[in-house]
């Protein structure tokens, strides 16, 4: 791959500041300096040095977003603004969102070009736990975390798999957890139990939980200790249940 590609994908700066940074003549490739942008580089066997760092080369990367509202979670849409605008200085070619927040929630998501992972993650199978901060229109009850723990009908073929709520104060506030993704899933579990989400925010998925030092629109890249988990996740996962 050419050079300049490479050193953005691994993370060193946009496309066109890597290409200044070359320019000047700070990178070598197998000791010695490189001062074309285009120059091919054998990203696996070649020796590639940014200064004094040697920049090894990630076939995957894996960033973790904290949404914020009126952004939708696709690669390209016509009308609205896509999460992947959101990644500043990022090479986003080949990278897309794990699974779909709507457009008015907030939180944790996932953004990668591991396209094995992401399908774990979000296979119906793998029951990958999900768990979301929820803020509706009325108090909620016990009977209420009865009727989350037995599924509930949403309308789909089958109730939803059995779910954890858990109250808070005030009881208008809630976390939420559900092992499965349908399409506006806490909303219309919700709806059916007579109640409006006010505000969603999902704060984990898996082993792998919102940075709350993220302000809402910021995103870093995942650290090895959290590659490694949700990697070994996606062998366990099926071991998550809730309830029954
Ligand atoms: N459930 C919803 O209703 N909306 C989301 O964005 C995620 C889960």
């Amino acid at each position: 791959m050419r050079l300049d590609r490479f050193l953005a994908h691994a993370g060193k700066g946009t496309r066109s500041s890597v290409k200044g940074d070359i320019r000047k003549g700070i990178v070598t490739v197998n000791g010695a300096v490189v001062k074309k942008p285009e120059f091919q580089v054998d990203e696996e066997a070649d020796e590639i040095r940014f200064g004094d760092t040697k920049i090894q080369y990630r076939k995957f990367v894996y960033y973790m977003l904290n949404k914020p509202a009126g952004f939708v979670s696709a690669v390209k849409d016509s009308h609205d603004r896509t999460v992947m605008e959101l990644l500043d200085n990022v090479l986003t070619d080949g990278l897309f969102p794990v699974g779909r927040l709507d457009k008015d929630t907030e939180g944790l998501l996932l953004i990668t070009n591991d396209g094995a992972l992401a399908h774990e993650l979000l296979s119906p199978a793998k029951h990958v736990p999900k768990t979301y901060y929820a803020e509706l229109d009325g108090a909620l009850t016990e009977d209420d975390v009865n009727r989350f723990l037995e599924g509930l009908d949403i309308g789909e073929k089958r109730i939803t798999k059995p779910a954890r709520l858990e109250i808070l104060t005030p009881k208008t506030k809630a976390y939420v957890t559900v092992s499965e993704g349908k399409f506006h899933q806490i909303k219309r579990m919700f709806h059916v139990l007579g109640y409006k989400v006010l505000y969603l925010k999902r704060i984990s998925m898996g082993t792998l939980a919102l940075d709350f030092s993220l302000r809402t629109g910021e995103f870093r890249a995942l650290t090895e200790t959290e590659i490694e988990q949700l990697r070994s996740m996606k062998e366990n996962a099926s071991d998550y249940h809730y309830g029954k």
